[in-house]
């Protein structure tokens, strides 16, 4: 019985963390094509975002803005499309991750 337990939990366990990893709003809007957490694509990594505005008091409201209007030169190259059809609280929720990584 023990074991059993543990066998599900091992097979629970997996696929657990690797959605973890990218929540599905990421996933959803497309945001994956260009940005990835570590790796620099066409867009900067998320964990590049989270440290240029590690001390910046207006992280939340800069990327938001960014998300839902687009954003062009402050990071050099191409600019960002605008995703005007995600929802504020969902853009909120994404910035608050983006700033976690
Ligand atoms: C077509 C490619 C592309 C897609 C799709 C895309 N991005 Fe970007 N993203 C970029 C590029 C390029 C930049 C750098 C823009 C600049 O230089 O201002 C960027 C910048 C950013 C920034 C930093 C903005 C700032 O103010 O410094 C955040 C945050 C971000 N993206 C989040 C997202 C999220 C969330 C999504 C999905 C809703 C998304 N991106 C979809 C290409 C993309």
């Amino acid at each position: 019985m023990l074991k059993k337990i543990s066998i599900m939990c091992f097979f629970v366990y997996i696929p657990l963390a690797f959605s973890q990893t990218i929540p599905s709003s990421l996933k959803n809007n497309n945001c994956v094509t260009c940005h990835t957490i570590n790796k620099k694509l066409m867009g900067p990594s998320w964990k590049d975002i989270a440290n240029k505005y590690k001390s910046n008091q207006n992280a939340m409201q800069t990327i938001n803005q960014s998300i839902s209007s687009g954003s062009s030169n402050k990071w050099g190259g191409m600019p960002m499309p605008a995703s005007p059809q995600i929802n504020q609280e969902e853009v909120t929720e994404i910035s608050k991750w983006i700033l976690q990584q």
